[in-house]
């Protein structure tokens, strides 16, 4: 069975890693990558390759970066003569990025059967780029795998073929597991000069968060304060350098790290991360400020109080098994919320039901028994 597998963006090669390894595995499986080049600085893309072990890609559409419009097209456009020329028995797309929605359109209209991993999340805010992903891959996908039981609920709400969906458990949690004792061996915090347990750690990329200068001048006040506190590392996204290089104001409230460590408190810049420097410093953390999709999971797994800088989630069940807590983005209630934390007990993890790091299993069993 030949399997053609998307990835574009950073999120998508964590979900693809084990879903790789476990086809590579199996008889009668052909997995074939397809990299759209969504993201494509070693660090958002090369560097994931390198700490996952996933192999190269047979085939690299080189998008790029542009508008969403822009971005859709170029991967449809690419990617439809190699779907054509290979003929796939199935297209694999994970998460909610442009090149996921762009790969399922494109298989959909050349009658490829679709199977989309991470199906059912709704944030239910439709201002969010990734949730009219979501939708309309979930809409045209044939097969739809899910990572938590709101997403059950949500699929089964807007009427999908429910012998079609399947609740598999969390392929970034098979990712945090399978690597866990790499990065369990990570010296970042060596490197950062940050003792365990006495940071924060801050990541910020969503456009209603950063692309609005007094937007993120709120949220970097707010934290500013928490970063009194105890130093907060800030791994910078590049959609947010390229914010703080149009509003040099804001760099006023952040710390730029020369000799590469942290000295005292305050937000501390750094390029992004790779996946296992990036984990052992999530592992070791105090507190989480985020916005990102993937991280609210990854502390639930570990049991790190994470805050999410949002106001709403599609992944419910970070809040209602998890440590995650929404506090959107009224700088009031953020330094609230953070000064609780640090001031409160730490508690044990309590996974949800089958983040238990054999997503990827499941789904390449389904994928040979029901999806030929
Ligand atoms: C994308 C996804 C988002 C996901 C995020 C993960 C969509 C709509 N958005 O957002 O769901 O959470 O990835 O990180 O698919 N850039 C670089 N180098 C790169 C990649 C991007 O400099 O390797 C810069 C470019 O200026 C680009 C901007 O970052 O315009 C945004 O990149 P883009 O892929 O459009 O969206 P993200 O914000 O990364
Ligand atoms: N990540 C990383 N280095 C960083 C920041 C993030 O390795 O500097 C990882 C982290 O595991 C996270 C994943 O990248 O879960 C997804 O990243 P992002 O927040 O960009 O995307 P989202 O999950 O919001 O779509």
């Amino acid at each position: 069975m030949k399997i053609m597998n998307i990835v574009g963006a950073r999120p998508n090669f964590i979900k693809i890693a084990p879903l790789i390894r476990e086809m590579r595995a199996r008889q009668g499986v052909e997995p074939l990558l397809v990299h759209t080049g969504q993201h494509y600085d070693v660090k958002m893309a090369g560097r994931f390759f390198e700490d996952l072990g996933i192999p190269s890609p047979d085939v690299s559409l080189d998008v790029g970066s542009g508008s969403h419009a822009f971005q859709t097209a170029e991967v449809m456009k690419r990617i439809e003569p190699v779907m054509e020329q290979q003929r796939p028995d199935l297209v694999l797309v994970v998460g909610d990025v442009n090149s996921t929605l762009a790969a399922a359109v494109t298989a959909a209209k050349l009658q490829i059967p679709v199977a989309h991993v991470e199906a059912g999340l709704r944030s239910f805010d439709r201002s969010m780029p990734e949730e009219i992903n979501r939708l309309v891959t979930d809409a045209v996908s044939t097969y739809l795998f899910v990572s938590e039981e709101s997403g059950m609920k949500n699929l089964a709400a807007e009427g999908a073929d429910m012998a079609r969906v399947f609740f598999v458990g969390n392929v970034m949690i098979d990712s945090l597991e399978a690597s866990r004792r790499m990065w369990e061996r990570s010296s970042i915090q060596e490197q950062l000069g940050v003792t365990k347990g006495q940071y924060g750690v801050l990541t910020l990329h969503r456009p209603s968060n950063v692309d609005q200068p007094a937007v993120l001048r709120g949220l970097l006040e707010a934290i500013a304060e928490i970063g009194r506190e105890q130093p907060i590392v800030f791994p910078v996204h590049p959609r947010t350098r390229k914010r703080l290089e149009d509003t040099q104001e804001l760099n006023a409230l952040l710390r730029f790290t020369g000799s590469g460590t942290v000295q005292g408190p305050g937000i501390w810049c750094l390029d992004p991360l790779g996946y296992l420097d990036f984990m052992a410093l999530v592992a070791g953390a105090r507190l989480i400020l985020t916005d990102s999709g993937g991280i609210q999971e990854e502390t639930t797994a570990l049991g790190i109080p994470c805050l999410t800088l949002r106001e709403n989630t599609e992944r419910p069940v970070t809040i209602s098994h998890g440590t995650n807590r929404l506090v959107g983005t009224s700088p009031e209630k953020i330094v609230e919320e953070a000064m609780r934390v640090l001031k409160g007990p730490r508690v044990a993890p309590s996974p949800p039901p089958l983040w238990d790091g054999h997503a990827a299993k499941r789904i390449v069993s389904i994928i040979l028994e029901r999806c030929r």
